[in-house]
């Protein structure tokens, strides 16, 4: 099962991929994880990364593209793969099309969650992650077990550099202009399912799992 979780910053596509990977047994990869682990491990690529990413800009199309090939190559992914916030541009979609059809593959489907802004940014100011295994949580919707710990790993939660007011509008902005143009894309290639991501967690969770049982398997 090879699956793409898009939709606006903050609309749930971490919190509902991690539910999903564990319901289906599919890896969850999202490039934002990835790229907060390199800042937080101070690697050469987190260095690189973390000035655009603090600003809530997108990294390079060619980094994060060979970043994602790098990590479906990987022997758990020979099951599928469930990519969150990637593809993100229409030449991040043509390389994933491309490097598939090299492999007679090809995604099953694309699920958009979509959220109306005014709920966003409410979502964003109480959101805490954890940069160590990218557990995403709300101090009001969504709370730790215990404060401050991340219920997976134990690791402290933190709040995102790039969840200020400022950055999420900015954000929001390049979702408009650069991400925005992929509902077309994969609408015409009938993969592109849509889902009212203002339900509770488990209603999304529902409607995504109605949709792999009925499409996908
Ligand atoms: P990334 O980490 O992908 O950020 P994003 O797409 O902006 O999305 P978010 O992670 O902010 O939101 P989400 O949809 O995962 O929501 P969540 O589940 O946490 O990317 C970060 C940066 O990395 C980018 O800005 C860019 O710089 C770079 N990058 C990443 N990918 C890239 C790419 N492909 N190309 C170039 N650059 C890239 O939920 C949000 C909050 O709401 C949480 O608090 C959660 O608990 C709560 N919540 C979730 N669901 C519900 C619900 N149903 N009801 C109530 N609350 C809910
Ligand atoms: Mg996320
Ligand atoms: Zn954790």
């Amino acid at each position: 099962m090879k699956i793409v979780l898009m939709g606006p910053p903050g609309a749930g596509k971490g919190t509902q991929a991690k539910l999903i990977s564990n319901m289906y047994s599919i890896p969850h990869i999202s490039t934002g994880d990835i790229f907060r682990k390199q800042i937080s491990q101070n690697t050469p690529l987190g260095i690189k990364a973390k000035e655009t990413i603090d600003k809530g800009q997108l990294a390079p199309d060619d980094i994060t593209i060979h970043i994602v090939e790098e990590r479906i190559e990987l022997e758990d992914c020979k099951v599928g793969f469930l990519l969150d916030g990637f593809p993100r541009t229409v030449v991040q979609a043509l390389a994933l099309e491309s490097y598939l059809q090299h492999k007679s593959d090809k995604l099953d489907a694309v699920i958009l969650v979509e959220v109306p802004r005014s709920e966003i940014l409410e979502r964003m100011t109480g959101r805490r992650v954890c940069l160590n295994c990218g557990a995403s949580y709300h101090i009001h919707f969504n709370p730790t077990k215990v404060e401050g710990k991340c219920d997976v790993c134990g690791n402290q939660v933190v709040q995102r550099v790039d969840d200020q007011d400022e950055t999420v509008k900015r954000r929001l902005r390049i979702y408009d202009e650069q991400t925005q143009p992929l509902i077309r894309f994969y609408e015409g290639k009938k993969l592109l399912h849509i889902i009212d991501g203002t339900l509770n967690i488990k209603e999304v969770s529902k409607s995504i799992c109605d949709i792999l049982g009925s499409e996908v398997i």
